[in-house]
């Protein structure tokens, strides 16, 4: 088997926390076939001091500790030099950074040849080595987890289904819908009533035309009703060019 054109570095202090459920379903299957590479890299391999120090008190006082910069800086030089040629970008998982977007993880699955993810713990990161080393700041939502390892979970898996050969046609057409800024309609199968719910009689209909047109109203009235920041981007002339959720 040639070693997988797509790669992804962890940089963690809980580097056990890995494949965990990306070792399942689609993501694991394409790391099972070879499609990506994924490994785990323990920040603290890189202390500098007999204790295995990473962290330090902040200065200008708080609660808390903060990952310091040239154990952090190690970590990043030994798994940036250890792959060569082309240079991955490089992502710090922080509730700090810029919301994750459907278009970032086509970029990160198209643009480059992997990822390398710090995944901050503690209260966070010493800036200057995010700085120093042109690190970009994401974040997966406006809440706090204890760590960015979920959150670097939550990003792989995203990218990774992106990545040629990985998806089916199933959910190609999924993906493909978000391109649009409309959330989904609703799906169901059988049996046609339960519970005393019936599915909408359209669906059961044969018309192919009718069930398209109910399918998009009601992409529309979901998204209108749930979400007004997206239903706005769709209404607007730039729309497939905008970032999906
Ligand atoms: N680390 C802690 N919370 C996070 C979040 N919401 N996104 C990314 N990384 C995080």
């Amino acid at each position: 088997m040639t070693a997988p054109s797509w790669r992804a570095t962890v940089l963690t202090l809980f580097p056990e926390m890995f494949p965990g459920p990306l070792g399942h379903s689609l993501a694991g299957r394409a790391l099972e076939t070879g499609r990506w590479a994924l490994e785990a890299v323990n920040i603290r391999d890189f202390a500098q001091d007999r204790h295995r120090t990473v962290d330090d008190t902040p200065f200008g006082g708080g609660a808390g500790m903060v990952l310091r910069p040239d154990v952090v800086d190690a970590a990043i030089g030994a798994v940036a030099d250890a792959h060569g040629a082309s240079p991955r970008p490089l992502v710090c998982l922080t509730p700090r950074g810029r919301p994750f977007s459907q278009a970032d993880a086509r970029r990160f699955a198209t643009e480059g040849s992997g990822l390398i993810l710090l995944c901050g713990r503690y209260e966070g990161i010493d800036q200057r080595v995010i700085e120093a080393r042109g690190a970009e700041e994401i974040s997966i939502g406006d809440y706090v987890l204890s760590g960015g390892e979920l959150a670097a979970m939550v990003l792989l898996d995203a990218v990774v289904r992106l990545l040629p050969g990985v998806m089916g046609a199933a959910e190609s057409a999924t993906e493909e819908s978000f391109s649009t800024n409309l959330l989904e309609y609703p799906h169901y199968t059988r049996p046609a009533e339960w519970q005393g719910r019936r599915v909408p009689d359209v669906l059961l209909s044969g018309h192919h035309a009718a069930i398209a047109a109910w399918r998009q109203a009601e992409a529309e009235r979901i998204t209108r009703e749930r979400r007004p920041d997206l239903w706005a981007a769709h209404r607007s002339p730039h729309c497939v060019a905008q970032a999906a959720p």
